[in-house]
């Protein structure tokens, strides 16, 4: 489903550019539970940037179920983005002035779902994250583990191909951690949603099927877990 060719990516910081991710050959399938571990600075918010069709700035090939989309206007990039990949990050990202039933309908405002559609869908889907009678409270009113269901149910609401979660128990304890890892291989097991987790946590990254261990802008070695 995904495959990265010699992927290189530079950033240019005044007159020096810096050569961040190096020869990165990465393939996962469809149904696939990944883990990506490596130091702070060694590339791996910058790869996963490229996996989720934020950052096109690099060279080599990112291919998705075959299809380059290196060359694709900003709005059909948007449109594969919204509709095949949902993001979940450490610290939530919820919009805190809104309701949980608006911050879960987000994304189906983009996919343009009328309003009736959208409180039907959400409301299954925070069933499905294991969340009940929260639509009209506000973020701050929950626990950090229900904030990160919360999030976990906007990331699924589009039914995407993959999601992409970078740290996303790095801001709970060790129990919520766990609730919150079992909910993603629900996820994994039932709907067959690719994960692309990263982790600096030994513990998470064990559930996954194989970890991408990354070193200094480079895959150092893959780890069959299982
Ligand atoms: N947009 C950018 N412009 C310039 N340099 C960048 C940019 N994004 C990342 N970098 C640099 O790339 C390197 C890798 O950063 P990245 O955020 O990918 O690391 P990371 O592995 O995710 O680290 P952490 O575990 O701390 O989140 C860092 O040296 C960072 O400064
Ligand atoms: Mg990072």
């Amino acid at each position: 489903m995904i495959e990265l060719v010699d992927i290189n990516r530079h950033f240019k910081n005044g007159d020096e550019t810096n050569h961040i991710l190096k020869d990165i050959n990465i393939d996962i399938k469809e149904g696939e539970f990944i883990a990506i571990m490596g130091p702070s600075g060694s590339g791996k918010s910058t790869l996963i940037n490229i996996l989720g069709f934020i950052d096109r700035g690099y060279e080599g090939d990112y291919l998705f179920n075959g299809e380059n989309y290196k060359k694709s206007s900003d709005n059909h990039l948007a449109e594969i983005r919204n509709k095949t990949v949902g993001f979940v990050f450490q610290n939530f990202k919820l919009i805190q002035n809104n309701t949980i039933l608006e911050n879960v309908s987000i994304p189906l405002v983009y996919a343009g779902m009328g309003s009736q559609a959208r409180k039907e869908r959400v409301t299954s889907t925070l069933h499905d994250v294991g969340l009940f009678d929260k639509e009209n409270l506000v973020p701050n009113k929950l626990s950090g583990g229900q904030q990160q269901r919360v999030a976990i149910a906007r990331a699924i609401i589009n039914q995407p191909k993959f999601i992409i979660a970078d740290e996303p128990t790095g801001a709970l304890d060790s129990k919520t951690s766990k609730d919150i890892m079992e909910l993603f291989m629900k996820l994994n097991k039932e709907h067959n949603t690719t994960m692309i987790l990263v982790t600096h946590d030994r513990k998470v990254a064990d559930k996954a099927d194989r970890i991408i261990h990354i070193l200094d802008g480079r895959v150092q070695r893959e780890e069959v877990v299982k």
